[in-house]
This record gives C-alpha cells, structure tokens and sequence, in this order.
C-alpha cells in the first residue's frame, strides 16, 4: 500500500469493503487491517456478486443492486458526517468494483466529493517479484481479462508485444493452448497470489495445469524475450543500485 492510502485509512473513520461472496470476507480488507489499525472503525464488508461486466450492456440486476446499495450505505454514514474509505484491490482504476460503485454514487449524488488513491497494481506488483519490466522500449503493452473470448485474445497475442493477463485462474487450460499454438508458451510466467506468504510463480505454466489456481493469478507475456533482464541489473550497477533497489 502506499503512504497516501495508509493515511486515508487511519483518517477515515468507516471502511466499506467489497466482497465477492455472500459467506466469504473481503481480501482487501484484510490486506488494509494488516496496514492499519481498526479499533475504532466501523467496518462494513459488502457483497459485490463475481459477475461480468460488458460494457455498453445493462448489468446483471443482482450487480446493479450491489452497486446501488453500496451507494446508499456510503450515503448513509456521510449524511451522519462521517467520511468513508472504500479500500480495494490493488489500483481502482483497474477492473475493480470501486469505479462501479463511483459512478453508482456519481450518478445519483453528484454533490458527494471522492478522491481516488492510486494502488499498486496487481501487474506492478507481479513484475517486480519475477525480476520481469511489463513495457520497454517501443514494446506495446495489452491488459486482458482473461474471461472473455479466445479469438480476442488470440488477434492481440498476435499484434502486441507483451500482455498482461488478468482473472487468468479458471482459464488457463485454452489460455496454454493458445500460446502453444502461437508459440508464446516459454514467453508466459504465472504469478499466484503475488506478495502474499504462499506466493508461487510458475516459469513454465504447463506445471499449473490441472491445479485448482486462486483467483488472485495473473500471467506476464512477452513476445520479444528481454534479452536484457540483465539490462536492469547491468543499469544498477552502473550506479542507480540504490534505486533499483528500493523499488524492489
Ligand atoms: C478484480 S481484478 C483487480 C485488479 C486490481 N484492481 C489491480 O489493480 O491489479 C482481480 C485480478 O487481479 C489480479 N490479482 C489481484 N491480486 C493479485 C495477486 N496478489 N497476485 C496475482 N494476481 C492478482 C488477478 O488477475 C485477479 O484475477
């Protein structure tokens, strides 16, 4: 998490934090508390149903009716003058019910002010713990859920350098069919549960086969190999060790 969040957090005296499942409970939530301390908050877990979501088509009314409960609980606690942080996974700009939920707030009261804090990134995160960059030079860059269809996927494994592959979990079987006939198997890693203790990282991802994968995996592919990992490290040496040391 980053200082800012962490800030925001203490401040805020309600969390609202999404959960995928009814019974389960919130990842983030965890991951916050693990950060900071929650005695005195009130903490709302709420359930936002694992659906999904196509743009531009109306969402599943069992979504929508998570959203707009969400809303009105944030509503709720602001009316009573208390601020309220909504953590999330990772950055809220990508893929996560947090911009659903703003736009559900925005829509229906616009007066209420948000500020979105920027996360790390599951990809930022899975990048640095394989030692691998997600862009260099001209390399073009694609981010995928994995959840929808194969002919999409396989028109950018075609044209883009390296793509980020997301919700990867309960697709991976005609995800490696894919990229063994494109011949980008030995250019994919699959990060499982990334930073967490029992993180696993798969160098070559036939070995996740058959395996039950969390839904917290994400796969790196890189048409052009680095040749030049080392160009990173080669780059530390020359005098940025600090630097390149602290990111890591
Ligand atoms: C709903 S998206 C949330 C993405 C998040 N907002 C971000 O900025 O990365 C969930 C997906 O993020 C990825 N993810 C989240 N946490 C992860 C972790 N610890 N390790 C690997 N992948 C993770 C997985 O691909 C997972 O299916």
């Amino acid at each position: 998490m980053t200082l800012r969040a962490v800030r925001i957090l203490q401040e805020a005296p309600v969390w609202l934090a999404p959960k995928g499942r009814k019974n389960g409970s919130s990842s983030a939530l965890q991951i916050a508390a693990a950060q900071v301390a929650t005695t005195d908050k009130t903490i709302v877990e709420l359930h936002f149903p694992m659906k999904k979501v196509r743009l531009g088509q109306v969402p599943d009314p069992e979504l929508q009716a998570g959203w707009e409960a969400a809303a009105e609980a944030v509503l709720g606690h602001l009316v009573s003058g208390r601020d309220v942080a909504f953590p999330t996974l990772g950055d809220p700009a990508l893929y996560s019910t947090a911009f659903y939920l703003l736009a559900t707030l925005q829509q229906r009261h616009p007066e209420v002010q948000v500020t979105i804090i920027p996360g790390i990134t599951a990809m930022a995160a899975c990048s640095a713990n394989v030692g691998a960059p997600l862009g260099l030079g001209d390399d073009v860059v694609s981010i995928v859920p994995a959840v929808f269809d194969d002919e999409r996927l396989r028109d950018i494994l075609t044209r883009v350098d390296a793509v980020v592959l997301m919700k990867v979990h309960r697709r991976l079987a005609p995800v490696v069919a894919l990229l063994d006939e494109l011949g980008l198997t030995d250019h994919a890693v699959l990060i499982e549960r990334c930073g967490m203790a029992d993180q696993r990282i798969y160098t070559d991802v036939r070995e996740a086969l058959g395996r039950e994968l969390h839904y917290f995996t994400t796969m790196l592919i890189r048409r052009r190999p680095v040749g030049s990992g080392l160009a990173i490290h080669e780059e530390c040496a020359e005098g940025r060790r600090a630097v390149c040391g602290e990111v890591v």
